[in-house]
């Protein structure tokens, strides 16, 4: 089939999120400027330079108590700052109860049951116990076609790598388990890798 997303839903469900599929989640952590904890997850996540390490994700609609994004983005601007941890298999219950939508001045750590510890170079919370957790200072907010699509990117300045996720100097994402999203209500866990050298190489 063929179908042009201007013309109206061609399927029951868009199939946008599963043909762009798997996507790492960003378990975003942020605090407001009068210094409640936030936590979310956010799938519209990547990075996109090395050197400076950069990343970025996009928040899409909107909160109900809020004109502009939701939580996170509103955080991120007011302090400049946020968190990126990774989400493995056991902490998938902590990461969809996060989800859902509190309101702006509760503490999301505490809602979902999530040990928090400091960040090192930002103020900021970070997931205590993921397997890498990447502190990040705001360089871009880009406001995308359609309402409440803004995109967010971020300069990684501080990296935090669980010792029990290193095998042989290297971030092992099958060891603990790495949770990824697909479409509609899909995840899957990265249980295995395999290695594939480009020509030349
Ligand atoms: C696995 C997962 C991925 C999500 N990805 C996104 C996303 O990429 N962008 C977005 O705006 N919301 C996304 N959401 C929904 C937000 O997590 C949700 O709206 C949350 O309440 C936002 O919290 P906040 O207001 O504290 O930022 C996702 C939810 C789940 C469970």
């Amino acid at each position: 089939m063929f179908y042009r997303p201007d013309d109206g839903p061609a399927l029951a469900e868009d199939p946008l999120t599963a043909i762009v599929a798997p996507r790492p989640i960003a378990w975003i952590s942020t605090r407001s400027a009068d210094g409640h904890d936030n936590l979310a997850p956010y799938s519209f996540f990547t990075a996109v330079a090395y050197a400076p390490p950069q990343v970025l994700f996009a928040t899409t609609g909107g909160k109900s108590d809020r004109l502009r994004g939701k939580d996170t983005l509103s955080n991120i601007e007011q302090t400049g700052v946020f968190c990126i941890n990774v989400v493995e298999e056991e902490g998938l219950p902590h990461m969809n109860a996060s989800a859902a939508e509190f309101p702006a001045t509760t503490d999301e750590f505490a809602a979902a049951k999530v040990t928090k510890a400091a960040c090192s170079e930002i103020a900021c919370s970070r997931v205590a116990l993921a397997p890498a957790a990447l502190e990040c200072r705001l360089s871009q907010v880009i406001d995308l076609e359609g309402e409440g699509n803004i995109a967010v990117i971020g300069r990684v300045v501080g990296v935090h790598l669980r010792d029990d996720c290193l095998v042989d100097g290297r971030f092992d994402v099958t060891r603990f388990g790495l949770v990824a999203r697909l479409g509609y209500r899909d995840y899957t866990v990265i249980r295995e890798a395999f290695e594939l050298r480009r020509p030349g190489e």
